[in-house]
């Protein structure tokens, strides 16, 4: 059988309770997180204000997880550098967004971060289709960005399969919105590996358990993946 890929969780702190942060952090980190998702939003590339470099900087000296940047802003190049320097261990801008993604691209890596490239539901994967080499992830949106607590969209699944046969066994495939245990499992069964969950687990009654119970899913939803593409190959 293919190995199933191994499934990452990356808590979003756009939901957590930001005057707690650092004991927000720490509970997903003994929890299990792979990783901690920022939400970087500026007001113009989407129609909300969230956090920016000060907070990432503080983050990084409170946690071991990578850092999983999302900047949801306008001009990547101009902050990409400032994001690193602060802590960011990997660094995604948004394909609406980038003027010279290739240039980001070289940028960022050079910076000493790892690459992401994002997509809101309406672009399609065409659009990465010249870059998806270059990069270390990709993150599909399954809600337009801006807020947490909306809900999933399934029109995006055909969009994440699209790119699962574009990606090495080495590239991450990343989903943002609406992800809870169900819909983890949707994603997953599509192609994706990356989990990225804001309410599900800091709106949870036990963060802990939901961390946990995400994963469960996400892994047989992963080895029934391989299973079916060893039985169609
Ligand atoms: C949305 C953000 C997401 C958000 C997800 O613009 O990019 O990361 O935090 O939140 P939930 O999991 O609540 O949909
Ligand atoms: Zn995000």
């Amino acid at each position: 059988m293919d190995k199933p890929r191994d499934i990452l969780i990356a808590p979003s702190i756009l939901a957590a309770d930001f005057g707690r942060l650092a004991d927000e952090v720490a509970k997903v980190e003994a929890a299990g997180a792979d990783m901690l998702h920022v939400d970087v939003m500026d007001g113009h590339f989407v129609p909300n204000i969230s956090i920016g470099v000060p907070v990432v900087n503080s983050l990084a000296r409170c946690t071991e997880l990578t850092l999983d940047t999302h900047l949801m802003i306008e001009d990547p190049a101009k902050y990409a550098a400032a994001f690193v320097e602060a802590g960011a261990g990997i660094i995604t801008f948004h394909i609406e967004a980038a003027r010279q993604p290739h240039d980001l691209i070289q940028r960022i890596r050079d910076l000493g971060a790892k690459v992401g490239v994002s997509l809101n539901p309406d672009t399609p994967a065409e659009a990465i289709l010249e870059i998806i080499g270059d990069v270390d992830l990709v993150l599909v949106m399954t809600v337009f960005p801006g807020f947490g607590g909306q809900s999933f969209m399934h029109e995006c699944l055909p969009k994440i399969e699209v790119i699962a046969e574009h990606l090495t066994a080495e590239q991450w495939l990343e989903v943002d919105g609406g992800i809870g245990p169900l819909t983890a499992a949707e994603a997953v069964s599509a192609g994706a590996n990356v989990l990225v969950a804001g309410t599900s687990i800091f709106g949870a009654a036990n963060a802990a358990e939901a961390v946990v119970g995400m994963r469960r899913v996400a892994r047989r939803a992963a080895r029934d993946r391989a299973q079916r593409m060893e039985a169609s190959s």
